[in-house]
């Protein structure tokens, strides 16, 4: 070894590159995280290893993963754990590690009896480019999809920043689930939450009466899926859902970003304007509060993105 070789640079890895997802179908569709720190801490990056390449693969329809991890040289002392940090956001005894034909039998025999939710949870269908989407949704309990639930939140942490883990076990936890109808491939999910909205003391004395917020926690389609509408098809299905739902008097997102927000505004427009919302604006431009509550209440949507939506229904009809 030359001095050079104990330089930390030539050892340092950023964990954002050194990760390659794979989703694996007929053929496999590789990308990479927005966001390790959640896996390998703050500054992402990955120590005493060279030509670090951390694979992370999953079968497109069961989520079964594999984990290879392969470098060039490994420093004997003082090497971060690459492979055991990833492993431990993954489900336990659930991850194929290096034998990539072991893993490719594992999920073709759970191929063989994997299911979709059953017909109760299905909210919503739709047609895309000749393919039937349809979106269910589960309990974070539920059998039917606990397993999957498991194996995929990781993509929560590595493409939503701040995202955390749910509670596994607490039922209030719903998720909105897109799957492909005819591959069985889940395209993407959302998980929510119902908290309750005390609206005064007399409904509180009714529990029929109670009334809760919606909340979207995490909202993600799946990279290879992104750009096609299936983000559009997904939030309109929640909503709409949540609008025929009589307990549910408003529906909040959780640190929306740039990207959530633009499509939050597009599917809230346009439900505005199919309603014909446009055209109940005040003709002389002025909005007294207990006109904008009582739109707001009507159509289920937080104070201040509905506040955001009168805005720019204003410039849009006086420009
Ligand atoms: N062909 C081409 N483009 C289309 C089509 C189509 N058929 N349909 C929609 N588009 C365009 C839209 O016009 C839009 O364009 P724009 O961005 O220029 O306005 C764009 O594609 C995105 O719209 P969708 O396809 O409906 O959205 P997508 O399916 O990509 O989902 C999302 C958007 C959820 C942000 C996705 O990119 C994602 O999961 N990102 C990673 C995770 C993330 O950031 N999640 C949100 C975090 S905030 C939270 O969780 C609360």
């Amino acid at each position: 070894m030359s001095i050079a070789d104990f330089q930390p640079a030539i050892w340092t890895n950023s964990s954002n590159s050194a990760l390659k997802i794979s989703l694996v179908s007929d053929n496999a569709i590789q990308f990479s995280p927005v966001f390790t720190y959640p896996v390998y801490g703050d500054s992402e990056q990955i120590f005493g290893y060279q030509d670090l390449v951390i694979h992370l693969a999953f079968d497109s329809i069961t989520f079964k993963p594999f984990v290879n991890v392969k470098y060039s040289a490994r420093l004997d002392e003082g090497s971060d754990d690459a492979e055991g940090k990833l492993l431990s956001c993954l489900p336990k005894d659930d991850v194929v590690l290096k034998d990539e034909a072991k893993w490719v039998d594992c999920f073709q025999k759970e191929r063989e009896t994997y299911k979709l939710p059953s017909q109760d949870c299905l909210i919503d269908e739709y047609v895309l480019d000749g393919e039937t989407f349809a979106v269910y949704q589960t309990k974070v309990t539920d059998p039917s999809t606990e397993k999957l639930h498991r194996r995929i939140q990781i993509f929560s942490l590595l493409f939503i920043e701040a995202a955390s883990y749910i509670d596994q076990d607490d039922p209030n936890w719903e998720i909105f689930w897109l799957f492909n109808k005819e591959n069985k491939q889940c395209i993407g999910y959302a998980t929510t939450y119902k908290l309750w909205h005390y609206t005064g003391s007399a409904d509180f004395d009714k529990p029929e009466n109670i009334k809760y917020r919606a909340r979207i926690s995490q909202f993600i389609i799946l990279p290879p899926y992104q750009g096609k509408g299936h983000g559009s098809h997904l939030y309109e299905a929640l909503f709409s859902h949540w609008i025929k739902d009589a307990s549910v008097t408003e529906v909040t997102v959780e640190d929306p970003n740039e990207n959530f927000d633009d499509l939050r505004d597009r599917k809230d427009l346009q439900r505005l304007y199919e309603s014909h919302f446009f055209n109940q604006m005040p003709k002389d431009g002025e909005v007294s509060q207990e006109w904008i509550e009582s739109n707001r209440a009507k159509y289920k949507i937080e104070k201040r993105q509905f506040n955001r939506l009168v805005e720019m229904i204003m410039m849009h009809t006086n420009s």
